[in-house]
Protein backbone atom coordinates (compact mmCIF):
# COMPACT_ATOMS: atom_id res chain seq x y z
CA UNK A 1 0.00 0.00 0.00
CA UNK A 2 1.29 3.19 -1.13
CA UNK A 3 -0.02 6.05 1.46
CA UNK A 4 -0.86 9.61 -0.61
CA UNK A 5 -3.77 10.18 1.64
CA UNK A 6 -1.94 12.45 4.36
CA UNK A 7 -4.73 15.35 4.21
CA UNK A 8 -6.98 12.51 5.46
CA UNK A 9 -5.33 11.69 8.08
CA UNK A 10 -1.35 10.60 8.97
CA UNK A 11 0.13 7.86 10.70
CA UNK A 12 0.57 7.63 13.96
CA UNK A 13 4.36 9.02 14.74
CA UNK A 14 5.77 5.89 16.63
CA UNK A 15 8.03 8.72 18.83
CA UNK A 16 4.51 9.59 19.72
CA UNK A 17 2.93 6.55 20.64
CA UNK A 18 6.06 6.22 22.78
CA UNK A 19 5.15 9.21 24.96
CA UNK A 20 1.49 8.12 25.37
CA UNK A 21 2.38 4.56 26.24
CA UNK A 22 2.35 5.18 30.08
CA UNK A 23 -0.61 7.58 30.21
CA UNK A 24 -2.42 4.44 28.35
CA UNK A 25 -1.45 2.14 30.83
CA UNK A 26 -0.26 2.69 34.40
CA UNK A 27 -0.54 5.95 34.75
CA UNK A 28 -4.12 6.33 34.44
CA UNK A 29 -5.19 8.64 36.74
CA UNK A 30 -7.92 11.44 35.89
CA UNK A 31 -5.97 15.06 35.98
CA UNK A 32 -9.46 16.54 37.63
CA UNK A 33 -8.70 14.18 40.80
CA UNK A 34 -5.69 16.47 42.39
CA UNK A 35 -6.36 14.18 46.11
CA UNK A 36 -4.27 11.79 45.35
CA UNK A 37 -1.00 11.21 42.92
CA UNK A 38 -1.81 9.51 40.05
CA UNK A 39 -4.61 12.19 39.80
CA UNK A 40 -1.76 14.87 40.76
CA UNK A 41 1.10 13.28 37.65
CA UNK A 42 -1.88 13.60 35.33
CA UNK A 43 -2.69 17.18 36.13
CA UNK A 44 1.12 17.98 35.75
CA UNK A 45 1.30 16.07 32.40
CA UNK A 46 -1.46 17.90 30.93
CA UNK A 47 -0.74 21.28 32.09
CA UNK A 48 2.93 20.43 30.53
CA UNK A 49 1.62 19.53 26.85
CA UNK A 50 -0.80 22.82 27.02
CA UNK A 51 2.93 24.40 27.38
CA UNK A 52 4.37 22.67 24.74
CA UNK A 53 1.35 22.71 22.35
CA UNK A 54 0.93 26.21 23.03
CA UNK A 55 4.10 27.02 22.54
CA UNK A 56 4.11 24.91 19.05
CA UNK A 57 1.70 27.65 17.71
CA UNK A 58 2.86 30.52 19.28
CA UNK A 59 0.23 31.12 21.82
CA UNK A 60 0.16 31.47 25.32
CA UNK A 61 -1.08 27.69 27.54
CA UNK A 62 -3.99 29.81 29.12
CA UNK A 63 -5.48 29.98 25.38
CA UNK A 64 -5.87 26.67 24.81
CA UNK A 65 -8.81 24.48 25.20
CA UNK A 66 -8.78 21.05 24.45
CA UNK A 67 -10.94 19.45 22.37
CA UNK A 68 -11.88 16.11 20.35
CA UNK A 69 -10.52 17.48 17.48
CA UNK A 70 -10.52 20.13 14.29
CA UNK A 71 -14.47 19.31 13.80
CA UNK A 72 -15.59 19.84 17.88
CA UNK A 73 -12.84 23.16 17.97
CA UNK A 74 -14.47 24.37 14.74
CA UNK A 75 -18.04 23.92 16.33
CA UNK A 76 -17.36 25.52 19.89
CA UNK A 77 -15.20 28.52 17.76
CA UNK A 78 -18.85 29.68 15.66
CA UNK A 79 -21.59 28.59 17.66
CA UNK A 80 -19.57 29.60 21.02
CA UNK A 81 -19.34 32.81 19.81
CA UNK A 82 -22.76 33.56 17.94
CA UNK A 83 -24.07 32.53 21.38
CA UNK A 84 -22.88 34.73 22.97
CA UNK A 85 -24.03 37.47 20.79
CA UNK A 86 -27.83 35.89 20.41
CA UNK A 87 -30.64 38.54 20.39
CA UNK A 88 -28.33 41.34 21.04
CA UNK A 89 -28.54 42.78 17.58
CA UNK A 90 -31.29 44.91 16.55
CA UNK A 91 -33.07 43.86 13.06
CA UNK A 92 -33.88 41.01 11.18
CA UNK A 93 -29.99 39.69 11.60
CA UNK A 94 -29.18 37.93 14.63
CA UNK A 95 -25.70 38.69 13.67
CA UNK A 96 -23.35 38.25 10.25
CA UNK A 97 -20.93 35.51 9.70
CA UNK A 98 -18.45 35.65 6.80
CA UNK A 99 -16.92 32.51 5.65
CA UNK A 100 -15.54 30.80 2.04
CA UNK A 101 -17.39 28.84 -0.59
CA UNK A 102 -14.76 26.46 -0.48
CA UNK A 103 -14.29 25.59 3.53
CA UNK A 104 -14.49 22.09 5.36
CA UNK A 105 -17.97 21.13 6.39
CA UNK A 106 -16.76 21.71 9.92
CA UNK A 107 -17.39 24.96 9.25
CA UNK A 108 -19.83 24.95 6.38
CA UNK A 109 -22.20 23.10 8.63
CA UNK A 110 -21.98 24.62 11.78
CA UNK A 111 -22.94 28.36 9.86
CA UNK A 112 -25.18 26.87 7.68
CA UNK A 113 -26.79 25.45 11.18
CA UNK A 114 -26.73 29.56 12.28
CA UNK A 115 -28.56 30.53 9.07
CA UNK A 116 -31.36 28.26 9.87
CA UNK A 117 -31.54 30.45 13.40
CA UNK A 118 -31.76 33.75 11.82
CA UNK A 119 -27.58 34.86 11.18
CA UNK A 120 -27.02 35.97 7.83
CA UNK A 121 -23.95 34.50 6.26
CA UNK A 122 -21.66 35.78 3.31
CA UNK A 123 -20.03 32.60 1.61
CA UNK A 124 -17.17 34.30 -0.06
CA UNK A 125 -16.54 32.76 -3.96
CA UNK A 126 -12.71 32.01 -4.66
CA UNK A 127 -10.68 33.08 -7.74
CA UNK A 128 -11.61 30.63 -10.33
CA UNK A 129 -8.59 27.94 -12.41
CA UNK A 130 -8.57 29.88 -15.19
CA UNK A 131 -8.96 33.76 -13.74
CA UNK A 132 -6.46 35.90 -12.98
CA UNK A 133 -4.67 36.06 -9.14
CA UNK A 134 -4.24 32.76 -7.60
CA UNK A 135 -6.72 29.76 -7.89
CA UNK A 136 -8.17 29.44 -4.58
CA UNK A 137 -7.46 32.42 -2.80
CA UNK A 138 -10.78 34.73 -2.03
CA UNK A 139 -10.13 38.67 -3.22
CA UNK A 140 -9.73 40.30 -0.54
CA UNK A 141 -12.03 43.46 -2.48
CA UNK A 142 -14.90 40.71 -2.00
CA UNK A 143 -14.38 40.55 2.26
CA UNK A 144 -14.12 44.65 2.22
CA UNK A 145 -17.35 44.52 0.47
CA UNK A 146 -19.23 41.65 2.72
CA UNK A 147 -18.14 42.82 5.98
CA UNK A 148 -20.54 45.25 8.42
CA UNK A 149 -21.49 46.59 11.09
CA UNK A 150 -23.11 43.32 12.55
CA UNK A 151 -20.61 40.95 11.50
CA UNK A 152 -19.38 39.50 14.30
CA UNK A 153 -17.27 36.67 12.73
CA UNK A 154 -15.04 35.64 10.04
CA UNK A 155 -13.87 31.99 9.45
CA UNK A 156 -11.50 31.26 7.28
CA UNK A 157 -9.21 28.24 6.40
CA UNK A 158 -5.88 28.69 6.64
CA UNK A 159 -4.72 25.92 4.21
CA UNK A 160 -7.37 24.09 2.13
CA UNK A 161 -7.49 20.27 1.99
CA UNK A 162 -8.54 19.47 -1.05
CA UNK A 163 -5.95 21.75 -3.31
CA UNK A 164 -3.60 22.99 -0.66
CA UNK A 165 -3.95 26.90 -1.03
CA UNK A 166 -3.23 29.56 1.55
CA UNK A 167 -4.85 32.06 2.05
CA UNK A 168 -3.78 35.52 2.74
CA UNK A 169 -4.61 35.34 6.54
CA UNK A 170 -2.74 38.15 7.70
CA UNK A 171 -4.56 40.79 5.48
CA UNK A 172 -7.99 38.99 6.12
CA UNK A 173 -7.46 39.69 10.21
CA UNK A 174 -6.64 43.24 9.71
CA UNK A 175 -9.50 43.81 7.61
CA UNK A 176 -11.79 41.61 10.09
CA UNK A 177 -10.46 43.52 12.96
CA UNK A 178 -10.55 46.77 11.44
CA UNK A 179 -14.41 46.61 11.20
CA UNK A 180 -14.26 45.09 15.29
CA UNK A 181 -15.50 41.23 13.99
CA UNK A 182 -13.10 37.85 15.25
CA UNK A 183 -11.43 36.13 13.32
CA UNK A 184 -11.26 31.86 13.35
CA UNK A 185 -8.74 30.42 11.28
CA UNK A 186 -9.35 26.77 10.42
CA UNK A 187 -5.81 25.84 10.79
CA UNK A 188 -6.26 21.58 10.81
CA UNK A 189 -3.94 21.17 7.71
CA UNK A 190 -1.43 23.69 8.27
CA UNK A 191 0.75 22.40 11.06
CA UNK A 192 3.55 20.39 9.94
CA UNK A 193 3.33 21.79 6.37
CA UNK A 194 4.02 25.42 7.23
CA UNK A 195 4.82 27.86 10.12
CA UNK A 196 1.57 28.17 12.37
CA UNK A 197 2.01 30.51 14.35
CA UNK A 198 -1.42 32.36 16.12
CA UNK A 199 0.12 35.99 16.44
CA UNK A 200 1.48 36.67 13.04
CA UNK A 201 -2.32 35.35 11.16
CA UNK A 202 -4.01 37.77 13.44
CA UNK A 203 -6.32 34.48 14.47
CA UNK A 204 -8.64 34.96 17.44
CA UNK A 205 -9.53 31.45 17.45
CA UNK A 206 -7.85 28.52 15.44
CA UNK A 207 -8.88 24.66 15.43
CA UNK A 208 -6.11 22.43 15.51
CA UNK A 209 -6.38 17.84 15.31
CA UNK A 210 -3.89 15.93 16.11
CA UNK A 211 -4.26 13.18 13.43
CA UNK A 212 -3.30 15.64 10.25
CA UNK A 213 0.22 15.83 11.92
CA UNK A 214 0.91 12.58 13.11
CA UNK A 215 -0.34 12.46 16.08
CA UNK A 216 -3.35 10.79 17.73
CA UNK A 217 -7.22 10.26 16.01
CA UNK A 218 -10.00 11.94 18.59
CA UNK A 219 -7.68 15.13 19.77
CA UNK A 220 -7.35 18.45 18.68
CA UNK A 221 -7.22 22.36 20.27
CA UNK A 222 -9.27 25.35 20.06
CA UNK A 223 -6.94 28.88 20.36
CA UNK A 224 -9.65 31.56 21.90
CA UNK A 225 -7.51 34.61 22.19
CA UNK A 226 -6.84 36.06 26.06
CA UNK A 227 -3.75 38.48 25.09
CA UNK A 228 -5.26 41.79 23.14
CA UNK A 229 -8.30 41.32 21.97
CA UNK A 230 -9.39 38.85 24.52
CA UNK A 231 -12.48 36.38 23.07
CA UNK A 232 -14.93 34.72 24.99
CA UNK A 233 -16.97 31.81 23.75
CA UNK A 234 -20.00 30.15 25.33
CA UNK A 235 -19.24 26.06 25.83
CA UNK A 236 -21.59 24.22 23.72
CA UNK A 237 -20.89 20.57 26.18
CA UNK A 238 -21.96 21.07 29.99
CA UNK A 239 -20.47 19.39 32.75
CA UNK A 240 -17.38 19.11 35.20
CA UNK A 241 -16.37 22.84 34.53
CA UNK A 242 -13.37 21.25 32.56
CA UNK A 243 -11.00 23.30 30.18
CA UNK A 244 -12.18 26.80 32.10
CA UNK A 245 -15.67 25.66 31.57
CA UNK A 246 -15.42 25.95 27.77
CA UNK A 247 -15.42 22.12 27.30
CA UNK A 248 -16.84 19.92 30.26
CA UNK A 249 -15.63 16.47 30.18
CA UNK A 250 -12.79 13.90 31.70
CA UNK A 251 -9.65 15.17 29.82
CA UNK A 252 -8.15 12.42 27.49
CA UNK A 253 -4.68 12.66 29.03
CA UNK A 254 -2.63 10.24 26.42
CA UNK A 255 -4.37 11.63 23.80
CA UNK A 256 -3.25 15.21 24.59
CA UNK A 257 0.17 13.42 25.52
CA UNK A 258 0.35 12.70 22.13
CA UNK A 259 -0.96 15.57 20.72
CA UNK A 260 1.52 17.73 22.27
CA UNK A 261 4.44 15.69 21.65
CA UNK A 262 3.25 15.00 17.53
CA UNK A 263 2.83 19.36 17.41
CA UNK A 264 6.45 19.80 19.02
CA UNK A 265 7.92 17.20 16.38
CA UNK A 266 5.71 18.82 13.39
CA UNK A 267 7.99 22.15 14.27
CA UNK A 268 11.20 20.73 15.34
CA UNK A 269 11.07 18.94 11.99
CA UNK A 270 9.36 21.70 9.46
CA UNK A 271 12.36 23.14 8.19
CA UNK A 272 13.86 19.30 7.02
CA UNK A 273 10.71 17.51 6.24
CA UNK A 274 8.64 20.71 4.28
CA UNK A 275 11.62 20.95 1.41
CA UNK A 276 11.70 17.27 1.45
CA UNK A 277 8.08 16.94 0.88
CA UNK A 278 7.91 19.49 -1.69
CA UNK A 279 10.70 18.14 -3.49
CA UNK A 280 8.87 14.63 -3.71
CA UNK A 281 5.58 16.69 -4.25
CA UNK A 282 7.03 18.27 -7.63
CA UNK A 283 8.85 15.24 -8.39
CA UNK A 284 5.25 13.46 -8.52
CA UNK A 285 3.57 16.21 -10.32
CA UNK A 286 6.66 16.35 -13.00
CA UNK A 287 6.08 12.19 -13.66
CA UNK A 288 2.19 12.84 -13.70
CA UNK A 289 3.08 15.74 -16.79
CA UNK A 290 5.41 13.33 -18.27
CA UNK A 291 3.46 10.10 -18.53
CA UNK A 292 -0.31 10.96 -18.18
CA UNK A 293 -1.59 13.19 -21.17
CA UNK A 294 -3.28 15.90 -20.52
CA UNK A 295 -3.26 16.04 -16.50
CA UNK A 296 -4.07 19.33 -15.58
CA UNK A 297 -3.57 21.03 -12.27
CA UNK A 298 -6.41 22.17 -9.67
CA UNK A 299 -5.56 24.82 -7.41
CA UNK A 300 -2.77 27.38 -7.61
CA UNK A 301 0.27 26.52 -9.92
CA UNK A 302 3.10 23.98 -8.35
CA UNK A 303 5.62 27.13 -8.58
CA UNK A 304 3.23 29.85 -7.12
CA UNK A 305 5.16 32.07 -4.65
CA UNK A 306 4.16 35.41 -3.54
CA UNK A 307 7.53 37.12 -3.63
CA UNK A 308 8.07 35.30 -0.79
CA UNK A 309 5.91 36.86 1.75
CA UNK A 310 4.05 33.53 2.34
CA UNK A 311 3.43 29.93 1.26
CA UNK A 312 0.50 29.50 -1.60
CA UNK A 313 0.26 26.03 -1.57
CA UNK A 314 0.73 23.74 0.88
CA UNK A 315 4.41 21.54 0.25
CA UNK A 316 2.54 18.24 0.76
CA UNK A 317 -0.02 18.95 -1.55
CA UNK A 318 -0.99 17.98 -5.36
CA UNK A 319 -5.06 18.07 -6.60
CA UNK A 320 -5.00 17.51 -10.35
CA UNK A 321 -7.75 16.21 -13.07
CA UNK A 322 -7.17 13.59 -15.71
CA UNK A 323 -9.25 14.33 -18.33
CA UNK A 324 -11.14 11.37 -20.78
CA UNK A 325 -11.93 9.20 -17.47
CA UNK A 326 -14.05 8.27 -15.26
CA UNK A 327 -13.65 9.29 -11.88
CA UNK A 328 -15.11 6.59 -9.71
CA UNK A 329 -13.37 3.70 -12.08
CA UNK A 330 -10.24 5.78 -11.88
CA UNK A 331 -10.60 5.63 -7.72
CA UNK A 332 -11.60 2.28 -7.90
CA UNK A 333 -8.43 1.13 -10.04
CA UNK A 334 -5.73 2.69 -8.45
CA UNK A 335 -7.25 0.96 -5.23
CA UNK A 336 -7.02 -1.76 -6.46
CA UNK A 337 -3.20 -1.31 -7.36
CA UNK A 338 -3.08 -0.50 -3.51
CA UNK A 339 -2.73 3.50 -3.87
CA UNK A 340 -4.19 5.39 -1.31
CA UNK A 341 -5.62 8.92 -2.62
CA UNK A 342 -9.14 10.35 -2.79
CA UNK A 343 -10.68 12.37 -5.26
CA UNK A 344 -11.65 15.13 -2.53
CA UNK A 345 -12.12 15.47 1.21
CA UNK A 346 -12.06 12.30 3.49
CA UNK A 347 -15.84 13.37 4.80
CA UNK A 348 -17.72 13.81 1.20
CA UNK A 349 -15.29 11.04 -0.45
CA UNK A 350 -18.26 8.56 0.60
CA UNK A 351 -21.07 10.90 -0.77
CA UNK A 352 -20.92 9.94 -5.03
CA UNK A 353 -21.29 14.40 -5.65
CA UNK A 354 -18.36 15.63 -6.36
CA UNK A 355 -16.26 18.32 -4.34
CA UNK A 356 -17.34 21.95 -3.84
CA UNK A 357 -14.20 23.15 -3.74
CA UNK A 358 -12.90 21.85 -7.24
CA UNK A 359 -16.77 23.40 -8.47
CA UNK A 360 -15.93 26.62 -6.07
CA UNK A 361 -13.02 26.66 -8.60
CA UNK A 362 -15.47 26.66 -11.96
CA UNK A 363 -14.13 22.90 -12.54
CA UNK A 364 -17.31 20.93 -14.57
CA UNK A 365 -18.79 17.79 -12.30
CA UNK A 366 -17.48 15.63 -14.51
CA UNK A 367 -13.70 17.32 -14.24
CA UNK A 368 -14.05 17.27 -10.01
CA UNK A 369 -15.07 13.80 -9.99
CA UNK A 370 -12.00 12.88 -12.24
CA UNK A 371 -9.54 14.55 -9.66
CA UNK A 372 -7.20 13.21 -7.77
CA UNK A 373 -5.77 14.83 -4.20
CA UNK A 374 -2.84 13.66 -2.97
CA UNK A 375 -1.07 14.15 0.11
CA UNK A 376 2.10 13.52 1.19
CA UNK A 377 4.13 13.11 4.70
CA UNK A 378 7.61 13.39 6.55
CA UNK A 379 7.13 9.28 6.02
CA UNK A 380 6.52 9.67 2.05
CA UNK A 381 9.99 8.26 0.31
CA UNK A 382 10.58 8.71 -2.85
CA UNK A 383 10.16 5.08 -4.38
CA UNK A 384 6.63 5.43 -3.38
CA UNK A 385 6.39 8.76 -5.59
CA UNK A 386 7.72 7.02 -8.36
CA UNK A 387 5.74 3.98 -8.24
CA UNK A 388 2.68 5.75 -7.63
CA UNK A 389 3.12 7.91 -10.74
CA UNK A 390 3.92 4.93 -12.41
CA UNK A 391 0.71 3.18 -11.46
CA UNK A 392 -1.46 5.86 -11.81
CA UNK A 393 0.00 6.44 -15.84
CA UNK A 394 -0.64 2.48 -16.41
CA UNK A 395 -4.26 3.10 -14.49
CA UNK A 396 -5.53 6.18 -17.03
CA UNK A 397 -3.97 4.37 -19.82
CA UNK A 398 -5.89 1.45 -19.18
CA UNK A 399 -9.02 3.06 -18.71
CA UNK A 400 -8.38 5.48 -21.63
CA UNK A 401 -8.30 2.46 -23.98
CA UNK A 402 -11.83 1.01 -22.38
C1 LIG B 1 -9.48 21.73 6.97
C2 LIG B 1 -10.11 20.78 7.93
N1 LIG B 1 -10.88 21.24 8.91
C3 LIG B 1 -11.45 20.43 9.81
C4 LIG B 1 -11.27 19.06 9.74
C5 LIG B 1 -11.93 18.18 10.76
O1 LIG B 1 -10.96 17.70 11.65
P1 LIG B 1 -11.25 16.45 12.63
O2 LIG B 1 -11.07 15.24 11.82
O3 LIG B 1 -10.21 16.61 13.67
O4 LIG B 1 -12.60 16.62 13.17
C6 LIG B 1 -10.47 18.54 8.73
C7 LIG B 1 -10.26 17.07 8.62
O5 LIG B 1 -10.93 16.38 7.91
C8 LIG B 1 -9.89 19.41 7.80
O6 LIG B 1 -9.14 18.96 6.80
Amino acid sequence: MIYLDNHATTRLDPRVLETMLPWLTDRYGNAGSVTHELGREARVKVDASREVFAAAIGARANEIVFTSGATESANLAILGTASRIRGRTEGISRGHVITIATEHHAILDPIEHLEREGFAVTRLPVVGQDDPGVPGRIRLADLDAALRPDTFLVSVLLANNEIGVVQEVAAIADRVHAEGAMLHVDSAQALGRMKVDVDAIGADLASFSGHKFHGPKGVGALYVRRRGRAVRVDPLVFGGGQERGMRSGTLDVPAIVGLAEAARLANEGLAEEGPQMRRLRDRLWEALVDTVPDVAINGPAIDADDGGRAAVRLVNNLNVHIPGVDGQSLLATLSGEGLAVSSGSACSSESPRPSHVLLALGLSEDQARASLRFGLSRFTTENEVDEAARRIAAGVAGLRAI
